[in-house]
């Protein structure tokens, strides 16, 4: 029997359609973009995360000679939060990715590996991590939860 699971996004329209927060964080993750250290690929990517306390914490994706040793952004980011802030919950979570010149992008998901991060803190902390991914100069698409952009996930309630 074919089963489907369906997820939920909503696509923003432009910056000027979101709020003042995630304005903030849509500019901290661009801004932090500029100075990833991206010179394999010159494909950079911030990312700036929003915590239950007000703080935003970000990161930029940092690459190596040796390539898969390098981190992408979000990982950067959240793993320092884990570490640094293991008992404060994360609320928001908004990246931005596009070719080092790039004037104009398209909404850059996070890949796969993030996901799965991702969601490690999401159940760590038993409370949804909206997640945006946003284009340079237009749409931003969101998420409720990192499940929505990893259906029939692995977690710890398998072990
Ligand atoms: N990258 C990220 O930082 N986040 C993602 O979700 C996708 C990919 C980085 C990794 C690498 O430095 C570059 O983008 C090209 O793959």
């Amino acid at each position: 029997m074919e089963n489907t699971l369906t997820i939920t996004f909503d696509a923003i329209e432009s910056y000027d359609h979101l709020d003042a927060t995630e304005k903030k964080l849509f500019d901290t993750a661009k801004n932090i973009r500029e100075i990833a250290y991206a010179p394999y690929s010159n494909f950079t990517v911030g990312c700036a995360v929003l915590l239950e306390n007000g703080e935003i914490i970000s990161g930029s994706n940092q690459e190596n000679a040796a390539y898969p040793s390098g981190l992408c952004a979000e990982r950067t980011a959240i793993f320092w939060i884990g570490a640094n802030f293991p008992d404060v919950k994360i609320k928001k979570l908004f990246v931005i990715g596009a070719p080092r010149e790039a004037l104009s992008s398209v909404p850059i998901p996070p890949c796969g590996a993030c996901r799965q991060s991702i969601l490690e803190y999401e159940s760590k902390q038993q409370d949804e991590i909206e997640v945006y991914f946003a284009s340079l100069d237009g749409a931003i698409y969101k998420t409720k939860s990192i499940r929505d952009l990893l259906p029939f996930s692995f977690d710890a309630s398998y072990l």
